[in-house]
């Protein structure tokens, strides 16, 4: 087990055990994916469970309740590392109302990126084999099927290709309230701090995925980023890939 999974499974015990003694129902699933808790703010606010079902509940419903502190404050939102677009289809749910940027090649892993962090120690091989089969993706049918799930489609705004070279002037000017960036690799996750944080407002929030995971490169990335921006205000949450929430 790495040393990340294992602090992951220790501080959701610890959470669990907070939330039976403050008289919550909590149970968890036997996969280490799901942690499912009904805690006592889900009556005041429902959860949009529909949307999420079990998978990585702690991620989705912590969006859905930074969403209420966002509130009305101006700004998009963006994900950087789509995937199939499921984190995606929710961050367009909690905001109906503004563009959502969302930046892919829509086929994997750039050979660029996996070859600066093997190089660098980052990961090991396992990693490109693992995502091998993502290349085999037709960007444009994938983006279909991503645009089609989504509750607010209009809202979306796809940029394909190499991130960051797929910026382009229009997000230049956006301010941003909301930011999930999950690519798990060093350059594309330095990048995305170096646009994303200067341009997030304040009262925001980056969701940085896999951060507490043996992805090397994530960690490595905030530390360069600080050097350049300065300590940056960070929350870690116990989901399933050890989140960190960075705030303005
Ligand atoms: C772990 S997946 C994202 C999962 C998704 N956020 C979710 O929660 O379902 C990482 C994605 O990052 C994308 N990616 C990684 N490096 C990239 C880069 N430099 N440019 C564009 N996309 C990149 C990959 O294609 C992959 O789809």
């Amino acid at each position: 087990m790495s040393v990340g999974l294992g602090l992951f499974q220790k501080s959701l015990c610890l959470h669990q055990w907070m939330a039976r003694k403050a008289g919550m129902k909590v149970s968890c699933a036997p996969d280490w994916t799901s942690p499912i808790a009904t805690m006592i703010y889900d009556r005041e606010c429902p959860p949009a469970t529909a949307l999420y079902g079990e998978w990585d509940y702690c991620r989705c419903r912590s969006l859905e309740l930074i969403r209420e502190q966002i509130g009305d404050l101006p700004g998009s939102t963006a994900e950087i590392g789509v995937w199939r677009g499921d984190f995606a289809r929710l961050i367009n749910y909690c905001f109906p109302d503004r563009k959502l940027f969302l930046y892919d090649t829509y086929a994997g892993y750039d050979e660029r990126d996996l070859s600066y962090d093997e190089n660098a120690g980052n990961i090991d091989a396992s990693f490109s084999e693992n995502w091998a089969h993502a290349k085999q993706e037709v960007p444009d049918l994938l983006m279909e099927e991503i645009r089609q799930k989504m509750p607010h489609p209009e809202q979306c705004i796809f940029r394909p290709g190499y991130f960051p070279e797929t910026i382009t002037a229009e997000e230049e000017k956006e301010p941003f309230v909301f930011i999930s960036l999950d690519v798990n690799l060093y350059q594309p996750t330095y990048a995305g701090l170096e646009f994303f944080y200067p341009r997030l407002q304040e009262g925001g929030a980056i969701f940085l995925h896999d951060y507490h995971t043996d992805l090397h490169g994530i960690a490595r990335a905030v530390q360069e980023a600080e050097k350049r921006f300065g300590s940056f205000k960070k929350f870690p949450l116990p989901d399933c890939c050890g989140t960190l929430v960075i705030l303005k």
